[in-house]
């Protein structure tokens, strides 16, 4: 995405973040495979950004708030690095309500035990329907909110990342709906512009 962007912001300049040196690495390869030189990348925490006050126009942070568990503090940087008139972006899914076929034991099974990994690691599972009340009250101007479905990934894939945490009686099962010519996964995800006017 990042390098996407960078594509966009021929003029601009993209600088991309996360935690984990193997991202960041795998990122990098990416923009020298596109001969991109407007897009450079560094290991940082979102909790605390390594960059100066108003040095950014654009903050888009994307299927991360569901994973961490202060969101204020993390607002509060993303404020803190926008320039005046900035935008934040954020997207991140809602689990309230999948659409899947067929609607199996095991998928269920699945949903509930990674619902409950996910929460005991500190995240949320239904932050999506959250963003707008977290961006006003980080101080943000909500400009637009808005959620739509999403089935890019096929089944397989989603069967084989549920599968992760199961034992492999329980992951067979999962496959098992993964490879059902007529499966289904839909996820609900939310998004939200916000704008830093102070
Ligand atoms: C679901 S992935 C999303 C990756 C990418 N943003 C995307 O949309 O494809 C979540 C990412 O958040 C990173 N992450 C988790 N906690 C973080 C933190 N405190 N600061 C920066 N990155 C973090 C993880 O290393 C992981 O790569």
């Amino acid at each position: 995405m990042s390098c996407d962007f960078a594509k966009i912001v021929s003029t601009g300049h993209v600088t991309g973040i996360d935690r984990e040196q193997s991202q960041i690495e795998l990122a990098r390869n990416r923009a020298e495979e596109q001969n991109l030189n407007n897009v450079s990348f560094q290991v940082a925490s979102i909790y605390n950004l390594p960059f100066s006050d108003c040095s950014f126009d654009v903050v888009f942070a994307h299927a991360i708030f569901e994973h961490i568990s202060s969101h204020d503090k993390v607002l509060k940087e993303i404020f803190r690095v926008l320039a005046p008139g900035g935008l934040a972006a954020i997207r991140s899914p809602d689990w309230g309500g999948f659409i899947v076929v067929p609607d199996t034991p095991s998928l269920q099974s699945a949903i509930q035990h990674y619902a409950e990994l996910q929460t005991a690691n500190g995240g949320d599972i239904h932050i999506g329907r959250k963003l707008p009340g977290l961006l006003r009250a980080a101080g943000f101007e909500a400009l637009n909110f808005s959620a739509t479905y999403d089935c890019s990934l096929s089944p397989m894939i989603i069967a084989e990342y549920l599968a992760l945490p199961l034992v492999a009686s329980d992951g067979e099962a999962l496959r098992e709906w993964g490879r059902h010519p007529d499966a289904v996964f839909a996820q609900a995800w939310c998004e939200i512009l916000g704008s830093r006017n102070a």
